[in-house]
């Protein structure tokens, strides 16, 4: 598998030694994916999908999620949301007021490290006291009839029901004890009981099938949602039919959306471009082997990707070469595992001054490196270019193969997306766009054809509406 060697011009307009140009000659190869294998990479995703709709234990889990048909926009109510996943716990207030729209009150909160891998009761009781705490400020504390609650679990379930599920593994930094194999559900609805708070987990929801019917509130003819943020998943719409695993009994509707858990594609490295910058930070995060292509596309990871390469180039005195009598410590907080967070890739992206004034500032306050010159800046910015880029790219193969699985008409469709990543990363959509061009050439207007666009809040106004979705169905089936 060859990606496209470097344009010339790349290197030379870096002004760098003879030595850093070949280094960068290097890099630029490693994390280049040219449209030959972003095609091959489509492909290979097209049939790990159709591995997982027909038999469990793929490697694209393709988890039926239990909501079935699709929404009209006219759905109403008041319904609570609960967000966990990604760095911060939110309940939210949604009110459905019909056509497609709606209104929100959050309450946000941090998961400490401790609680992310400490006991799982613990990580419970501290969701349901911050439930308790915002229905006294909202005043529902004292609700005859229990509130139904959308509960966004972020992480791969295997669904039983549209509220009954059991987590397979955690990923993204969380490693809570006793929850692997259990039902997330059963474990919350059991500390609401507890604290006596009034409100029913109707509805068990991942993020990416929240943002999905977030975006088809209003938007009709979405077929999938995605978040690009702390991790990286997708779901989307799929013909009941198709699903040859299903075992339970006959669906309402003929569609079912899937959430693909598709951070896991490619766990068998038989097509990801990895390079051993990649190997280094899975071999030395929490779940190794696990999540590779959410390792190469989501934000947890991609600053930790960058100061991989930095920290090669610095120990081959490539980069950031400082007099050690003069500064003993400088090297101190660039060495710290994790210390280069994605945000400051996408800030000293967006700096398009000629002297790089705001990614010396980046450095000197957040990483203690002084006096950075104009060129080491240009190369540092050059590396959070490469693997920004890349990820953009990687992750627009998971559009063009759900886009080519589903196969669209001439309406095209809307594609609901969430997260930081695709929401802040100077870029991320653009570059994102451009692979989609390069794997869909018959498609004279991609931007027309396949509409990516900000979902946001999938995780709450898609937990409310999977919420009202499961009270239609227990219509349904009643
Ligand atoms: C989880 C998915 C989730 C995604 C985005 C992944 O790590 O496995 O369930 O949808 O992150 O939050």
């Amino acid at each position: 598998m060859s990606s496209k060697a470097p344009q010339a011009h790349e290197v030379t307009e870096l002004g760098g030694t003879p030595e850093q140009e070949a280094y960068m000659r290097d890099i630029i190869d490693q994390f280049t994916v040219d449209t030959n294998y972003l095609n091959q990479i489509r492909d290979h995703f097209m049939a790990e999908m159709d591995k997982g709709l027909e038999k469990e234990g793929a490697t694209l889990a393709m988890i039926p999620s239990f909501v079935e048909g699709r929404l009209t926009g006219k759905e109403e109510g008041h319904f609570l949301a609960l967000d966990l996943g990604g760095t911060n716990l939110r309940v939210v207030l949604v009110t459905l007021e019909g056509q497609g729209k709606y209104k929100t009150v959050s309450s946000k909160s941090r998961v400490s490290e401790e609680l992310k891998t400490g006991p799982m009761r613990n990580l419970c009781d501290y969701i349901a006291e911050c439930v308790d705490t915002f229905l006294t400020e909202q005043g529902l504390e004292d609700q005859e009839v229990e509130l139904n609650l959308g509960y966004t679990f972020s992480f791969p379930v295997l669904q039983s029901r549209i509220n009954r599920g059991v987590l397979t593994t955690w990923t993204k930094g969380f490693a809570c004890t006793g929850a692997v194999g259990k039902d997330p559900v059963l474990l919350l609805q059991d500390a609401l009981l507890r604290k006596h708070v009034p409100v029913k987990v109707s509805a068990l929801v991942n993020d990416t099938v929240g943002t999905l019917l977030s975006n088809a509130y209003n938007k009709p003819s979405t077929l999938a949602g995605l978040i690009l943020g702390t991790g990286a998943n997708g779901a989307y719409i799929e013909k009941f039919d198709k699903i040859t695993k299903w075992k339970g009994s006959k669906a309402s509707a003929d569609e079912m959306i899937i959430n693909m858990e598709f951070g896991a594609f490619d766990n068998e490295r038989k097509i990801l471009p990895l390079t051993r910058f990649d190997n280094k930070l899975d071999r030395e995060s929490i779940n190794p082997h696990a999540q590779l292509y959410e390792k190469m596309v989501s934000g947890m990871y991609l600053g930790e990707i960058t100061r991989n390469v930095l920290t090669d180039m610095i120990d081959r005195e490539l980069l950031l070469k400082r007099d050690e009598n003069t500064s003993l410590a400088w090297s101190k907080e660039i060495s710290r595992h994790w210390s280069f967070e994605t945000a400051f890739m996408s800030n000293i992206e967006a700096d398009n001054s000629t002297d790089y004034a705001h990614t010396k500032e980046i450095l000197d306050t957040n990483l203690n490196l002084h006096d950075v010159t104009t060129t080491e800046a240009r190369f540092i910015k050059k590396i959070c270019e490469l693997v920004g880029k890349r990820a953009a790219r990687l992750a627009a193969t998971s559009i063009a193969a759900i886009v080519k699985h589903c196969g669209i008409d001439a309406d095209g469709c809307d594609i609901g997306i969430d997260g930081s990543l695709y929401e802040f990363y100077p870029s991320f959509e653009a570059r994102m766009y451009e692979a989609l061009t390069e794997m869909m050439p018959e498609l004279t207007n991609i931007r027309k054809t396949i509409r990516l666009g900000l979902a946001r809040d999938g995780s709450g106004v898609g937990a409310a509406l999977t919420a009202c979705v499961a009270a239609r169905m227990e219509k349904i089936i009643a």
